[in-house]
């Protein structure tokens, strides 16, 4: 058993309450796929509105339409419940699309339990004429020739293991720098899609203090390395204030280092299963394309609707007012905020310039409110200081394209 195993089997134990481990290295009376928790929700909503758009956009390049979409760690397709996990969501845009793009899909799984039930949903997709592929096994076998498979095709990966997943190296090198000299198809068009567990930070990061027995120790250490490409968050680990600034100040260097490693912009997605509640994990995307940026922003903004629509309690008999019926109000309050705050960024940026393309700001457009308002509230804001003779835009036309202007 590799470092890798040991860190995720443990991180199995912790996210499943110390339950006894199956196949799966999870807990065989495991909720984890009975039924979707809320973190699932916003994971499942931000992938599959995110990867029809990238599909779209980026199969333009391709030749033959054809992209390739690589889930290495797939479970088993749907929760017991019937619900859709990631496998059956993305089949389900596959078959959207497929009028104009061929999504390839690669699904890796590798509990024995799972992958059978992983595989007889790939067969189904199969038979109604989707290109799909279950693959069992670890993420770190099947890499190689999924890549090869993908060469001259753009690539979406979604990398979700439950504690850590491929090291730093297979990231930045195998998946991006293995394709950074294919053209159109290769740099430009290879995106990841991962999530960075704020468990494994918490969990790992205590045995730099702990004072507990522990032989597995250095390797779990050297695993938490391998994944962030170096020992450099130890330090951050040991200088963070509490378990919170721990997991930001971890994420932000991983995320940093990667970025600046491949070249790409990147999105961080905080993801709980209670507004309360601590961070169960980060959702990074690597993109190298601004239209991702975007595109990955929208997605993430409706995402967050349907998440906390999902964190809403069931009206009950009796109950003075109903939680559904204010969600609507709360929601309208909300974007009141986020547009706000927008006008605020606007000013400030017609502090500096004369005039500014929307499409080129939208890290300082949108501070303080990314991953939560859209285009649509960059729109708002901008009517309403053009309606009060703060710039010369009006806010019609395609919102990136407004020129933003002093009067
Ligand atoms: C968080 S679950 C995946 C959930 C799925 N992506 C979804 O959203 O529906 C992680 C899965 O990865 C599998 N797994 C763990 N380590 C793996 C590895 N090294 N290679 C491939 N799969 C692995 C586990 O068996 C588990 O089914």
């Amino acid at each position: 058993m590799s470092a890798y195993d040991e860190v995720y089997e443990e991180d199995a134990v912790l996210d499943l309450s110390g339950e006894s481990l199956g196949e799966e290295g999870v807990a065989s009376s495991s909720p984890f796929f009975v039924s979707k928790k809320a973190a699932a929700v916003l994971k499942h909503e931000i992938l599959s509105r995110y990867v029809v758009p990238f599909a779209s956009k980026v199969g333009t390049y391709a030749p033959d339409g054809r992209v390739v979409y690589l889930d290495s760690y797939a479970g088993p397709g749907r929760y017991e419940d019937g619900t859709a996990g990631s496998p059956a969501l993305i089949l389900e845009a596959a078959a959207r699309v497929a009028g104009f793009r061929q999504l390839d899909c690669y699904f890796v799984e590798r509990g024995r339990k799972s992958y059978r039930s992983l595989s007889q949903l790939v067969a189904e997709a199969q038979g109604q004429g989707l290109t799909a592929q279950a693959l069992q096994g670890r993420a770190e076998k099947h890499l190689g020739s999924v890549l090869e498979r993908a060469a001259g095709s753009p690539l979406f990966a979604f990398l979700d293991p439950f504690g850590l997943g491929l090291g730093f190296d297979a990231l930045t090198q195998d998946i991006f720098g293995s394709r950074a000299q294919q053209g159109l198809t290769g740099r430009h068009a290879t995106e990841v899609l991962l999530n960075f567990n704020a468990n494994a930070v918490r969990r790992i990061g205590g045995l730099l203090t702990s004072t507990k027995q522990n032989p597995r120790k250095p390797a779990t250490l050297n695993a938490m390395d391998a994944a962030c490409g170096g020992g450099w968050w130890r330090q951050e680990f040991l200088d963070s204030a509490d378990n919170q600034e721990a997991v930001e100040r971890i994420t932000n260097g991983f995320v940093d280092r990667v970025s600046q490693e491949i070249g790409s912009g990147a999105w961080t997605i905080e993801v709980r299963n209670r507004a309360h509640h601590q961070v169960a994990y980060n959702l990074v995307l690597f993109t190298r394309h601004n239209d991702g940026m975007w595109l990955f922003g929208e997605a993430a903004s409706l995402a967050q609707v349907e998440w906390r629509r999902a964190q809403l309690a069931p009206a009950e008999n009796g109950m003075l007012w109903n939680p559904v019926d204010a969600f609507d109000d709360e929601e309208a309050s909300r974007a009141r905020g986020w547009v706000h705050t927008i006008r605020e960024n606007i000013m400030e940026l017609l502090e500096t310039k004369d005039d500014f393309l929307v499409d080129n700001h939208q890290e300082q457009l949108m501070a303080g409110v990314a991953g939560e308002a859209r285009e649509m509230h960059i729109r708002a804001a901008v009517k309403e200081l053009y309606k009060e003779g703060k710039t010369r835009c009006n806010g019609v036309g395609r919102v990136r394209m407004l020129r933003v202007t002093r009067p």
